[in-house]
This record gives C-alpha cells, structure tokens and sequence, in this order.
C-alpha cells in the first residue's frame, strides 16, 4: 500500500491542535466579511502569504488578530463542527483541543457564547460522525501589559463554571521567553483539585528550565511540544521514567522557526531515547498541514519506519485522558 494508504487506515487521535488555529481559509475570509473584520487579507492567497511567519512571536501576533473574526455563539459552533468533522475525514476518533476562551472574554465575546458554541459544535459532529472530542482550556501567557496571574485565575474559573463534561484539562501556550511557569501555580494548582488534567506548551520556545517548572510547579501530566528537553539529559532520564509524554508537532516547529528542517527535528532522537512521545498538528491550517500530513511527514521527512509510525499512533490512544476501556477500544 502506498504511505497514505497506510496513513489513512490508521485510526488516530489528537491531542494537541488548537480551535482558533483550526480556522479554515474559508471560514476565516467568510467570517471576516459577515463581520467586517478589514485588518485581515482577502483572498485565499493573500492569507497564505499571511501565514508565512518571520518567528514564534511573528506567529503570535497574526493568530491574536486573526481570532478578531470570531464573535459570537454561532461562529465558535461553526469552527468547532468544522475542525472535529475535519479530523474525523482524516480517520481521527478522538481529539483532546485546546481554546483559549480568555482572549475573547477581553475582545467582548460573552463567556456564555464561547462555551455554549463550542459545546453545539462538539455534540453536532459527535452526532454526525461519532468523533469524540474533549476541551483544554488554554491560559494565554504572556499577554501584553496583562496581569498574569488575573488572565490565569480567570481561565480556570470559566473552564470549572461552564465546562460540564467537555473540558478535561488546563493549559497555558502563547509566549514561553519571559513568562516563567511558576507564576501560574496557584491556578493550576486549582484546576487540578476540580479535577482537570495539566498540560502546559514548554520547552518549544525555550529551554529545558521551564519544562521543569512544568513538571514541578504546575504537576504536568504531559508537555506541549517539550522538544528543547534534549538540551538537559537528567530532564530527559524524567520525562522517561515518569513517563512524561511529549506532543509533537513537526511542521508546527519549521513554520514558527524554532526547528531549521525536518533533518533536524529532534523526534527521531527523543523516540531513541525513550521518552514518550505523540505525532500533533497544532494549528494545521495556519502551518499548511493536517495530522494525516504530519504521519506523511514522520515516514517521508523524518525517516521513521512504518512500525515507529504505528507505535506513535497507537502511543496517542495511551497519552490520551480517556479511561482504560475507551482507549482498549481504540487500539
Ligand atoms: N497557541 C497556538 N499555537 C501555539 C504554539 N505553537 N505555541 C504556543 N501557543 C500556541
Ligand atoms: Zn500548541
């Protein structure tokens, strides 16, 4: 069978792709329009020259303006069914997906609406197609001029009020360089209690430190790219024995700068050293890929084998927060 035979037969999961850089071309120039959103290109192309980013931060700042177009109930519904019944097309069953409610709250959008519309997008895809998706709710970091600890205090009140049963963790993405971890203790400390799973992005953007303050500071149960953890090896010898995964996402690193080329991509190395890890797309149409891509890549681009392919689909069922019985039958 051709790769993307194999790739397609795979049934996969999802476990870090966020819902505002899920935005399709489509979806972003329509919802522009109905909106009259005018700082946003026009055409298909010119938003894919948009998204051709000079760096992370370059990165940053075009998602926190593309998420203007997003303004209310019905919009986060659309983009909701639209990203799930994209990933069930790609032979995904379930999908863990990051939003980040509080950079709407601060834009005006009531709370109220994000939820209620994510929630009408998730129960219409699960209705159309089965695909099983939960939410974590993302903390921004590093806001400019915000009061950190305020945004993060916020974002697990509104995950605990409006959840029910869709949120199943906490996060924190957005910049790493100068927003260091510990300030965000209290609030994951908090989430936990109410029962949320910790998964902060570290270690993409910057080194090995703050993925042990992750670890040690805000108990992550896995990391958001963590790919700089080889530049410590007794962070690496953790991430092993704990078992601490890792989620990937290659193409996300070459399109934000922090890897060169898929040469250099370190998963083939964090895969031979044994730390776990899980193949992610992150914000697939902002970095012109999908998580079928992503598969493509590994086999293509990084070189891994068939078998290595398998065992990293089979390795997101294991890292996902499903319990035993839902991941047993998955595999
Ligand atoms: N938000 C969306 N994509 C992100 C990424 N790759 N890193 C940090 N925050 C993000
Ligand atoms: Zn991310």
């Amino acid at each position: 069978v051709s790769d993307e035979q194999f790739v397609d037969a795979l049934p996969k999961v999802e476990l870090h792709v966020h819902l505002e850089g899920s935005m399709l071309p489509g979806t972003v120039l329509a919802l522009a329009r109905r909106h009259q959103v005018d700082d946003i290109p026009t055409t298909e192309a010119a938003l894919r020259e948009w998204y051709a980013f000079k760096d992370f931060n370059h990165f940053l700042e075009v998602y926190r303006t593309a998420v203007k177009v997003l303004r209310d109930e019905d919009d986060f519904a659309l983009l909701a069914r639209e990203t799930a019944l994209g990933l069930a097309a790609q032979n995904v069953r379930y999908a863990e997906i990051y939003f980040t409610p509080y950079i709407h709250a601060m834009r005006g959008v009531p709370i109220e609406d994000v939820f209620a519309g994510v929630e009408r997008g998730r129960a219409e895809a699960y209705a159309a197609t089965g695909i099983d998706i939960r939410w974590i709710t993302d903390i921004p970091g590093g806001l400019p001029g915000a009061d950190m600890r305020m945004v993060a205090e916020r974002t697990v009140e509104y995950a605990t009020t409006y959840g029910g049963t869709g949120v199943i963790g906490i996060g924190v993405g957005g910049a790493e360089v100068g927003v260091p971890r510990p300030q965000f203790a209290e609030a994951f400390a908090a989430a936990r209690q109410a029962g949320l799973r910790s998964i902060p992005h570290a270690g993409e953007t910057s080194g090995a430190r703050t993925v042990w303050d992750s670890i040690e500071h805000l108990g992550a149960d896995r990391i958001g790219h963590g790919i700089r953890s080889l530049d410590d090896p007794a962070l690496i010898e953790r991430l092993r024995t704990d078992r601490i995964p890792l989620d990937v996402s290659p193409t996300s690193n070459l399109r934000t700068g922090v890897v060169a080329d898929y040469a250099s991509h370190p998963l083939p190395t964090l895969i031979a050293e044994g730390v776990p890890v899980s193949l992610n797309s992150d914000d697939p149409p902002m970095f012109g890929t999908t998580l079928r891509d992503e598969y493509l890549h590994a086999l293509r681009d990084l070189g891994l084998s068939r078998a290595t392919v398998a065992e990293l689909a089979a390795a997101a069922v294991h890292h996902s927060f499903l319990t035993p019985d839902r991941k047993e039958a998955l595999l």
